[in-house]
C-alpha cells in the first residue's frame, strides 16, 4: 500500500487498463483490453484540426469551449434528439467525457451524498464519486440481457442520495436501456428530487434499439447533466474533447470545478470535433453499420472458440463468459491470456463491487479492423487444445 495516497483513493491502483495495456506491449499481443479503434475517423475531422493549428489557434481556447463547438454541440442536440439547448449558458467543453464526469461529480455531489449507478460500472465513478467525498450505491445488471431487479433500483434510492449516474449505451455490458427502463429511472428521479448525471459517450455506436436520452423524457431536461464527447464517434479516443449539456445553473456548477481541473483543452480539436458534429446522417449510419459488422464477427469467432457469447446491443465491447472454458477466475484468466495465445482481455471484474458478479466474465474491444479480430480469434482457439 503506498502510504503516501489519501485514504479515500487506497481502493483505486494503476487501472486495469493500463496494467493490460503494458502487458500487450512487453508480449506483443493483439490488445482488444483498451477501447480504442486502429484506424482513424473522417479525414475532414482530421483536417479541420491540421488547419486550426496551421492558422494559429494554439493558445487557450475560451473556458467554455470555442462558440463554434458549442453551436455545433446545440445542433447536434437538436438534429438527433429534439433538445434544445442554449449554446452560450447550456454548453460547456471539457477534457473528454472523462473531466465532464468528475466535474459533475465534484460540483453537485459532496460528502455524505449517495449517487446511484449500475454495474458493471465504467472505472472512473467509483474513483470520482470517491474524489467528491460522496458513496456509490450499485444496482447490478444480469448477463445475459443484463437487466435489473426493479426492487433493487428503488431500495438503492434512500434521503441521501443525490444524483443517479446512468450510461447508456452501457460499458462494458454493450447493453442500450430500453423505453421502459429509462422511464423508470426518469420516474424515479423526479420522484425523490434527484439529478440524473448520464454518460452518453457511445451514443452514435448502437446496433440494434434506438438510443433514448433520458433528458428527452417529460421532466427531465432540467435535471439531467447531459455528458458526451467526440472520442468514439469519431474514432480520434486520443483528442479528448468532451461536453456537458444542462441547464445553466448546473453548467455554472460543473464549469466551477471544471476550470480548476484543466481550465482549458485541445485547442484545435475542438475545430475538427465542429465539424464532426456537422456531418451527414450518412457518416454517422455508416459508423454504426462497420461496428455492428465487427461485432458479428467478434461474437461469431468467440463463439467458435467455446465462450459464453453476450452480444452487445452497442458500444465498443463484447462480454464473454469463461466457464466453458473451464475456468471462472476472469483476472487470472486475463493475465496469462497474452502468453497462452497472444490476446488481451479486461475481466469484468474489476467494474463490480460484487465480485462473485463480475467474476468469470471478460471483455473483448470489437473496435478493430477486420483482420485484426479474424486474427484474434484463430489464436484464441488455442485455448480448446
Ligand atoms: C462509459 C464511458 N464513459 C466515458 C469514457 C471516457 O470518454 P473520453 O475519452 O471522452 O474521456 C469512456 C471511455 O472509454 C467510457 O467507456
Amino acid at each position: 500500500m503506498n502510504p503516501y495516497l489519501v485514504e479515500r483513493l487506497r481502493p483505486f491502483g494503476t487501472t486495469i487498463f493500463a496494467e493490460m495495456s503494458a502487458l500487450a506491449v512487453s508480449t506483443g499481443a493483439i490488445n482488444l483490453g483498451q477501447g480504442f479503434p486502429d484506424t482513424d475517423g473522417p479525414e475532414v475531422v482530421k483536417q479541420a484540426a491540421i488547419d486550426a493549428i496551421a492558422a494559429g489557434f494554439n493558445q487557450y481556447p475560451p473556458g467554455i469551449g470555442i462558440p463554434e463547438l458549442r453551436h455545433a454541440i446545440r445542433a447536434h442536440q437538436q438534429r438527433f434528439y429534439g433538445l434544445d439547448f442554449d449554446a452560450d449558458t447550456e454548453v460547456l467543453v471539457t477534457a473528454g467525457a472523462t473531466e465532464a464526469i468528475a466535474a459533475a461529480l465534484l460540483s453537485l455531489c459532496g460528502p455524505g451524498d449517495e449517487v446511484v449507478t449500475f454495474e458493471p460500472y465504467y472505472d472512473s465513478y467509483a474513483a470520482c464519486i470517491a474524489m467528491a467525498g460522496a458513496h456509490r450505491r450499485v444496482v447490478t445488471l444480469h448477463p445475459p440481457d443484463y437487466t435489473f431487479a426493479v426492487d433493487e433500483l428503488r431500495a438503492a434510492i434512500t434521503p441521501r442520495t443525490r444524483a443517479i449516474l446512468f450510461n447508456s449505451p452501457h460499458n462494458p455490458t454493450g447493453k442500450v436501456f430500453d423505453a421502459d427502463e429509462v422511464q423508470l429511472v426518469a420516474d424515479l428521479a423526479r420522484a425523490h428530487d434527484l439529478l440524473v448525471i448520464t454518460d452518453e459517450v457511445y451514443e452514435h455506436l448502437v446496433f440494434e434499439k434506438t438510443h433514448i436520452p433520458i433528458a428527452t423524457l417529460p421532466g427531465m431536461r432540467d435535471r439531467t447533466v447531459t455528458i458526451s464527447s467526440g472520442g468514439k464517434t469519431f474514432s480520434f479516443t486520443g483528442w479528448k474533447i468532451g461536453w456537458v449539456c444542462a441547464r445553466p445553473e448546473l453548467v455554472t456548477a460543473v464549469k466551477t470545478a471544471k476550470q480548476f481541473l484543466t481550465y482549458v483543452n485541445g485547442g484545435p480539436f475542438q475545430y475538427g470535433i465542429a465539424v464532426g458534429l456537422g456531418l451527414g446522417d450518412d457518416y454517422f449510419a455508416g459508423l454504426a453499420a462497420d461496428l455492428r459488422d465487427k461485432r458479428d464477427r467478434l461474437c461469431a469467432g468467440l463463439a467458435a472458440v467455446g465462450f459464453d457469447v453476450y452480444r452487445p446491443e452497442g458500444t465498443y465491447f463484447v462480454t464473454a463468459g469463461i466457464a466453458p472454458l473451464g475456468t471462472a477466475e476472469g483476472l487470472e484468466f486475463c493475465r496469462a491470456l497474452p502468453h497462452r495465445c497472444g490476446v488481451v482481455a479486461i475481466p469484468n471484474v474489476v467494474f463490480y463491487d460484487d465480485v462473485d458478479a463480475g467474476r468469470s466474465l471478460v471483455r473483448f474491444a470489437c473496435c478493430k479492423r477486420a483482420e485484426v479480430l479474424d486474427e484474434a480469434c484463430t489464436r484464441l482457439k488455442a485455448l480448446r487444445s
